[in-house]
């Protein structure tokens, strides 16, 4: 032990804890905590906490986990409500062309999804207003791109995914879709409500000890994949939402809200297997490149932190 490790006071103690990680072999880990101990400990100093405070953090976090299980993840809530699941997708996903932004994952994904005919109804159980959604998956000179894989998931006209709501069929609002040669999608489905985040547990009470709401704006989420580009999870928000300025997740971007259009064209509701006038929505997505600049990484270890 060094004079160093016996004198563990408020100045040492940074420097203290960093030696005492210097044997680590992982250059990325042992990265990681020279950036995080400092910062933990620059917290500590200048908020001078108190030892009830910070064990009420801990209890906080202790029920972040506690409350999680296999159909509930609290800790990509506190993730997305403190901004951290936004800032580690900017990142992830810096763009040099003109595409289609990311957003937020979130935490209601689930694997095996139907795949679909193009056309179908992701609506099992035909509750709701019906919407037609339509678009094409483009490449960044505007081609379109056969063979793209759009895995798409929304909730209920109450604002709840069938992973939350025993009343829905299992994968009810969920389907997986592969464009044509013309890059064409188009699915049936009902137009989607805006919701708030599970706010029952500990993220929810942090969020009212903040005075903030709950809710995100209404907004179907999909994943677009393709070979040879990048992957792309993303939403399309719907416009005159009343929570497009203040979601609870930060996940909004201009460029993802679109227009809900009221059509009267008979024959394309014929068409759609519905009545005019319908609703309709429309989003061209653009893939970028794999090899274009991307910086891969850790949006997988964000991904596998989902659970439903
Ligand atoms: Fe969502």
């Amino acid at each position: 032990m060094s004079v160093v490790d016996r004198d563990f006071n408020e100045e040492t103690a940074t420097e203290i804890v960093l030696g005492r990680n210097a044997a680590c072999t992982s250059p990325r880990l042992k990265q990681i905590m020279e950036v995080l101990v400092p910062h933990l400990h620059a917290v500590v100093r200048e908020l001078e906490l108190t030892s009830a405070e910070w064990m009420a953090a801990i209890e906080f976090l202790t029920a972040t986990g506690q409350i999680s299980s296999d159909r509930r993840q609290e800790f990509i809530l506190l993730s997305d409500t403190l901004g951290v699941s936004m800032l580690v997708d900017a990142i992830n996903n810096r763009k040099t062309q003109d595409v289609t932004p990311s957003t937020v994952l979130g935490p209601f994904h689930v694997d095996g999804a139907p795949r679909m005919a193009m056309g179908e109804n992701i609506s099992k159980d035909g509750r709701g207003e019906p919407l037609f959604v339509s678009g094409r998956v483009l490449d960044e000179n505007g081609e379109p791109l056969q063979g793209a894989v759009l895995d798409v998931w929304q909730t209920s006209e109450d604002g709840f995914y069938d992973t939350q709501d025993p009343r829905q069929p299992d994968m009810n609002l969920r389907g997986v879709f592969r464009t044509g040669s013309d890059g064409r999608f188009w699915f049936r489905t009902i137009v989607p409500a805006s919701y708030p985040i599970p706010n029952d547990g500990p993220v929810g009470r942090m969020l009212k000890a903040l005075a903030r709401h709950p809710m995100r704006p209404a907004h179907i989420h999909f994943i677009v994949t393709a070979a040879g580009f990048d992957s792309l999870a993303t939403h399309v928000f719907l416009a005159d939402d009343p929570y497009l300025q203040s979601d609870a997740v930060f996940g909004v971007k201009d460029a993802l809200i679109r227009e809900v259009e009221i059509s009267q064209d008979s024959d394309r509701a014929a068409a759609f297997g519905t009545q005019a006038p319908f609703k309709s929505l429309d989003i061209d997505i653009r893939l970028q490149h794999e090899e274009v600049g991307h910086i891969r990484g850790s949006r997988a270890g964000f991904a596998e932190g989902k659970t439903s």
